[in-house]
């Protein structure tokens, strides 16, 4: 029998981080024995927020680099960007003309993006799940790994799905699957424990990067925001900033958030805070190290991401076919 075939990816919005790579990244290694993979870099939706051109052109072969570090093995899996493959765009409109405004108004990231100012957020944030949709729909995509964030993302896609398929002939696109990812997929800034780990917070010291050095790493750990209790405790409500470090800790030793509290239960935080950095150190230095050597060979890399382009256009193509013929533009 066929795998199952999955498809996700990573906005080329920065540097990948620490989030990127336990939230999503790692978990989709295991998975390129199991499943058939898509991985993609997220360029088009990068540029939902303006990106500075040079800076997309190497944050994309940066998250690139940081998907073969993690163990994504382009021999496995298809690396691709975006971009690459026109259906994305395309598909994206034929199925925003079967996407009510209403479903996309229910949006929370969209409302948490957007702020206060709605007249001038752009119309590509407000469709943004709909190119996700043509994403996942236009590989038949059956499972989608992501994390908490995204599933009113994916659950839209199943509705999208679905009313194409009630248009133009039932079963066409599969009702895409959520995979939620196992425990430790939530990294939340090491400034404030209440907000995720994100490229655009304006504070470096809010998250990792994959490229940061070993000085940079524990610097960022020693500095991150704590509390004043006693010892290390897991409590997300009292104690999100401790919470946040005993979940990295968790995720990166390969162990339970209950085995890193009871570990440190009488510990200072400081001392907790510098074994965290070596562990740190520890298991990304090598994944820094090979991003490193990527990067540093860009015409290697870039073969890597044409070759996977030709893969993803042979598998969307046919696809995007058959939804021009279904639509009934007149083919020529
Ligand atoms: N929106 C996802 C995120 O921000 C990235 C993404 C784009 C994605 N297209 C996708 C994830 C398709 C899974 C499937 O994390």
């Amino acid at each position: 029998m066929a795998k199952p075939r999955i498809l996700s990816g990573v906005r080329t919005t920065g540097d990948p981080h620490l989030g990127n790579y336990l939230g999503a990244i790692r978990n989709w290694v295991p998975m390129q024995d199991t499943h058939e993979c898509f991985f993609m870099l997220a360029d088009l939706h990068a540029i939902a927020t303006p990106q500075a051109p040079a800076a997309l052109t190497s944050q994309t072969r940066e998250t690139a680099a940081a998907y073969i570090a993690c163990g994504i093995d382009p021999a496995k899996s298809v690396i691709f960007p975006q971009s690459a493959v026109s259906m994305h765009s395309e598909l994206a409109w034929i199925l925003s003309c079967h996407t009510p405004l209403g479903w996309l108004s229910r949006m929370t990231q969209f409302k948490d993006k957007a702020g206060k100012n709605k007249e001038g957020a752009l119309l590509g944030l407000y469709s943004y799940p709909v190119l996700m949709a043509a994403d996942i729909l236009g590989y038949h995509a059956t499972h989608v790994p992501v994390g908490e964030d995204q599933k009113q993302h994916l659950e839209l896609a199943r509705d999208i799905a679905g009313a194409f398929n009630r248009a133009y002939g039932e079963d066409f696109f599969p009702l895409p699957e959520p995979l939620i990812l196992g425990e430790a997929t939530r990294v939340m800034s090491l400034r404030d424990g209440k907000k995720k780990m994100s490229k655009s917070d304006p504070s470096d010291y809010s998250r990792i990067t994959l490229t940061d050095d070993a000085d940079t790493i524990a610097k960022k750990i020693r500095k991150a925001t704590s509390d004043s209790i006693e010892g290390v405790s897991y409590d997300s409500e009292q104690r999100p900033e401790v919470a946040n470090l005993i979940t990295i800790y968790a995720a990166l030793a390969d162990t339970s958030i209950d085995a890193v509290a009871a570990q440190y239960a009488s510990a200072q935080t400081s001392r907790f805070k510098s074994d965290l950095a070596d562990l740190a150190v520890e298991k990304l230095s090598p994944i820094t190290a090979q991003m490193r050597a990527l990067m540093d060979d860009s015409a290697y890399l870039d073969g890597i991401l044409r070759q996977g382009a030709e893969k993803a256009r042979a598998v969307a193509t046919p696809i995007h076919q058959e939804v021009m013929k279904r639509v009934g533009f007149l083919q020529v």
